[in-house]
């Protein structure tokens, strides 16, 4: 019997006949060792009372989004938060369409929008209903949305009909609990990537710079994919303003040599992808003091090259597995991408087309080309976003090779 001892779930339960089952579903949680909350909607407390489901839970059982007394006990907020899932049961059409269309209007309702954990729904209404074209529509986007759903059953309903529409069975209902609860291994757990980001800031002096517009977007759009795979997420990132993704560990720095040293001292690393703008120069000694302009005499600044921490970090001894460019082009993408590939030593090459008109540079959707020793695969263009969900993936598949020679 899996036990659920030290996990909590948050029980809305909406106004249909098949509420009736919760009273099942609630006694079996409590079997496992989960904790269980309930939120009644309006509708609910016509078929079921907070008494018997408190009696059951051994918990408050929560009804107004208005009751001052609850919010001083738990906000509306922190109940949907505090919860490892929450469990949609009976969910009528209309507590569907409210979740579909984001709608906010009392407390089960808002604790479904305020929630950031998983969600199933046990969907339950008369068939007519269920097959309503509104409905499906309202399904395919909860699924959309990434809720998962457990039935509904076909057969003889309260209303005397028959087909899909019953509510499922609370032994199914906890199977599908389970399932979502049990801890999920993913591509990446377990593996370190590393991802510069931004653009670098060379000093002049204490109060000008040399930088670059690069605005750190498709860095940190692969940082959250890489969480999202379940890797340990290791950002390098420059000045850029961005809220840092979830889960990620940011290592904010300025200059190429700050991002290239904190690069060293992350390796080693399963993967590493460099996104980083990285200022080709700095100047060779930077001010003390603020620079004086005076009249006639523009001071000339003497330049030196950065380090290529890319290279560095792909020729080094600690060579991470796979090792990611990333090229801006203005013109020849993939040949200079090939050429760089080879200079550089990584794996693979993203490489884009910055072109004026391109609108990658601070933008939202970006074009591109994966140079690798295996040759150029174009991608259609696509939000960084989902470039970096799909870069993500692909990397993943690239370690799966050297996982199975480690075993
Ligand atoms: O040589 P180029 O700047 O075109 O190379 C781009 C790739 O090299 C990017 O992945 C960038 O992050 C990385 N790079 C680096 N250090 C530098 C220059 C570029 O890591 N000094």
């Amino acid at each position: 019997m899996t036990s659920l001892a030290g996990k909590s779930v948050l029980l809305i339960i909406g106004g249909g006949i098949a509420a009736y089952k919760t009273h099942e579903l609630v006694r079996l949680l409590k079997t496992r060792g989960a904790a269980v909350r309930i939120i009644l909607s309006k509708a609910a407390e016509q078929f079921v009372t907070p008494l018997s489901l408190a009696s059951l839970s051994g918990e408050k059982v929560y009804t107004s989004l208005f009751s001052l007394t609850d919010e001083v006990e738990m906000g509306h907020i922190q109940l949907s938060r505090a919860a490892d899932l929450l469990i949609v049961a009976p969910a009528t059409a209309d507590l569907m369409a409210k979740m579909a269309n984001g709608l906010a209007d009392d407390l089960a309702s808002t604790a479904l929008l305020a929630t950031d954990k998983r969600v199933l729904i046990a969907p339950a209404m008369n068939v007519r209903m269920w097959q309503h074209p509104a409905t499906q529509r309202n399904v395919e986007a909860l699924r959309r949305d990434g809720v998962s759903l457990v039935g509904p059953d076909d057969g003889e309903m309260a209303c005397g009909e028959f087909g899909p529409g019953r509510m499922a069975e609370p032994n199914e209902i906890l199977a599908a609990i389970i399932n979502l609860l049990k801890p999920r291994s993913q591509p990446l757990t377990g593996k370190k990537v590393v991802i510069t980001a931004g653009p670098t800031r060379e000093p002049i002096d204490p109060v000008r710079f040399i930088s670059n517009h690069s605005s750190g977007k498709q860095g940190y759009a692969i940082a959250k994919a890489a969480v999202e795979l379940g890797a340990e997420t290791i950002l390098i990132s420059g000045p850029v303003s961005l809220p840092i993704p979830s889960g990620v560990q940011l290592m904010p720095v300025e200059t190429a040599q700050e991002m290239l040293e904190i690069c060293e001292g992350e390796m080693p690393a399963d993967i590493a992808i460099f996104t980083a703008a990285v200022a080709d120069w700095r100047v060779a000694s930077e001010a003390p003091q603020k620079l004086k302009k005076t009249s006639g005499a523009a001071p000339s600044l003497t330049l030196t090259e950065n380090p290529d921490i890319l290279a560095t970090i792909s020729h080094g001894a600690k060579r991470p597995h796979v090792v990611v460019g990333f090229a801006a082009e203005t013109g020849n993408v993939t040949e200079h991408a090939a050429q760089k590939l080879k200079k550089k030593g990584c794996d693979l090459i993203v490489a884009n087309d910055v072109s004026a008109g391109s609108g990658v540079f601070g933008g939202e959707r970006n074009t591109v080309h994966l140079v690798s020793a295996a040759g150029v695969e174009d991608w259609p263009q696509m939000s960084k976003d989902e470039v970096a969900r799909k870069l993500m993936e692909r990397l993943a598949q690239m370690l799966v090779p050297q996982n199975k020679a480690a075993e």
